[in-house]
């Protein structure tokens, strides 16, 4: 784990690529100017001078720690500069923060990854953490949503893990719109067919506020247990370190407690689908 002197004061990245994923997503190749260890699901604060920082979880690989990718929506002010970025900029990186996923309570289980959106970035850095730690898990299940084939983030790669031996993988879209020989239907149409024991498995979920409200409902009807139903959860985040109150969910810091909590942990918090 990094050693993090002050954490308010970010460190110096460059940007070595910028690979467009979608119409509105794009991956952000850096190369940190110190080493960066992170666990898969802990999330980094970015900086781009003069306009501000935001919080994203990498998607690249925990296990190099010279490079570091994050794939980012354009939605608001940050974002959007994001989406500028050239190849030589310079950016700023504070973190890592959070707990991340707990990999050695997921040991020895099977597991099924629910993702939709923008949610397969922090799941891409999970699957690798699966790939590289291969026979550690009994079973591993991929069920990916998205509204149409062109939202997919990563999907040469997504081919790819399909024809792997060590993961069922199954996709769909809600509408289709160009060529596509996945399924039809939203996310949780798909998980009917994972042939697991719910009751001991692990599940997973990241993606939009909607699909993980929904994908919850739906796995716990299947049989998963609460402290056995993982989230990532996003909230306003300001210093990322639990010093500011913005980001409480409950009694909890998602930056600190979080952002990835049990759903057993929240389910009473009334805001939690917000
Ligand atoms: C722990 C954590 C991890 C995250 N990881 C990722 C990631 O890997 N990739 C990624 O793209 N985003 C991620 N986000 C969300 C990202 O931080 C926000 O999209 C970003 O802060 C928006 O900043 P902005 O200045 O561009 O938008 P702002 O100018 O702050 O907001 C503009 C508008 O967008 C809305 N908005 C803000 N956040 C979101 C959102 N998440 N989704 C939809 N609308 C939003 C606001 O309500 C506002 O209306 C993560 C957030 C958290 C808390
Ligand atoms: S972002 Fe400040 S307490 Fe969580």
């Amino acid at each position: 784990m990094n050693k993090i002197k002050n954490p308010y004061r970010p460190i110096k990245a460059e940007v070595i690529d910028v690979i467009t994923e979608t119409e509105n997503i794009k991956t952000i190749r850096m190369k940190p100017s110190e080493e960066i260890s992170f666990k898969t699901g802990q999330f980094i604060e970015l900086t781009v001078p003069g306009v501000g920082e935001a919080p994203f979880t990498p998607s690249s690989r925990p296990s190099i720690k010279d490079m570091l990718e994050v794939s980012v929506m354009k939605v608001g002010k940050v974002t959007r500069a994001i989406h500028e970025l050239k190849k030589g900029d310079i950016v700023g990186i504070r973190g890592p923060f959070g707990n991340g996923y707990p990999m050695e309570d997921f040991k020895g289980k099977e597991i099924l990854i629910v993702g939709g959106g923008c949610g397969f970035a922090p799941l891409r850095s999970l699957m690798y953490e699966f790939f590289e730690h291969e026979g550690e898990f009994k079973k591993l299940f991929f069920r990916g949503g998205c509204k149409t084939s062109k939202n997919f983030l990563y999907r040469s790669e997504l081919e790819q893990w399909a024809k792997r031996k060590d993961l069922n993988l199954e996709l769909t879209v809600d509408e289709v719109n160009s060529e596509w020989n996945w399924k039809v239907g939203v996310v949780t149409t798909i998980l009917d067919d994972v042939d697991m024991d719910y009751s001991s498995g692990i599940a997973v979920v990241c993606g939009p506020p909607i699909m993980m409200k929904f994908a919850t409902k739906k796995l716990l009807d299947m049989g998963f247990k609460e402290s056995n139903l993982y989230l990532s959860m996003e909230r306003n985040m300001s210093c990322g370190i639990g010093k500011c109150g913005h980001c409480r969910l409950g009694i909890y810091y998602t930056c600190k407690d979080g952002p990835v909590f049990r759903y057993d942990m929240i389910k009473d918090y009334p805001d939690i689908w917000d």
